[in-house]
């Protein structure tokens, strides 16, 4: 069995804030699979390199470094090649690429590599879409956390304002657009895995959903 809490689940679920609080919690490390579709992305964009350009894509990635390390605040924040994109890597247009290097099959093959050598030096909590699935078939726990799509609409709406992209029922329905999507592509699709434990906090808080995942998992990393 590996050291590593697996979460999965679809965009706006809170996942990654609970990844974060729980890696604040347990004091391990927080790897958040997306930043590295997305610096993939933005590192491509750099270089002159087109988002299906699968074969020069790959080649990139055989070179460029890609690790996390921690900010005096106690952020783990990812370097590329000792740069630091930082707030760049969450614009829309990058998020956009990120969706689009995410489906060749040797891009999510260098970064299945990158992602399974993070897990070397103990405890890690790894968030992402397929890591119970793919990356890290033997965690010792797998959650997939997710809500109803109106629920994520809620709170995407809450969170980002206008900039959400429209009213809570278009919202909704480009979550679940996008979710149909995310589990009907050939590789890696978004799906639970068989021995993941489903956590849908359609109907909890956030606190509720938190200490529900950091008891199950305390006793065995602290
Ligand atoms: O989680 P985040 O929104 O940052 O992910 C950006 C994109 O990267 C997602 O839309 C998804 O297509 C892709 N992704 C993926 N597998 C992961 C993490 C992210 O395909 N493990």
């Amino acid at each position: 069995m590996d050291k590593v809490i697996a979460i999965d689940g679809p965009s706006a679920s809170g996942k990654s804030t609970l990844a974060r609080n729980l890696s604040e919690a347990l004091h391990i490390p927080y790897i958040n699979t997306g930043s590295m579709f997305r610096a993939t992305a933005w590192a491509a964009a750099r270089r002159n390199i087109a988002w299906d350009d699968e074969k020069a894509l790959e080649n990139m990635l055989r070179t460029l470094t890609m690790e996390y390390r921690q900010s005096a605040a106690g952020d783990f924040e990812l370097f590329c090649d000792d740069t630091f994109p930082g707030e760049e890597l969450r614009s829309t247009e990058i998020a956009a690429g990120a969706s689009k290097v995410g489906t060749l099959l040797s891009v999510r093959a260098e970064l299945k590599r990158l992602q399974q050598q993070m897990s070397k030096i103990g405890w890690i909590v790894m968030e992402g879409r397929d890591i119970g699935t793919v990356i890290f078939p033997e965690a010792q726990f797998k959650f997939f956390v997710t809500a109803s799509p109106m629920e994520r609409a809620r709170r995407r709406l809450a969170q980002e304002g206008d900039k959400a992209g429209g009213s809570l029922e278009e919202v909704a329905a480009a979550i679940a657009e996008r979710d149909r999507q995310d589990s009907t592509r050939a590789v890696a699709p978004l799906k639970p895995a068989e021995d993941a434990e489903l956590v849908d906090n359609s109907n909890m808080t956030y606190e509720e959903t938190f200490n529900y995942i950091y008891n199950k998992v305390k006793d065995a990393v602290l």
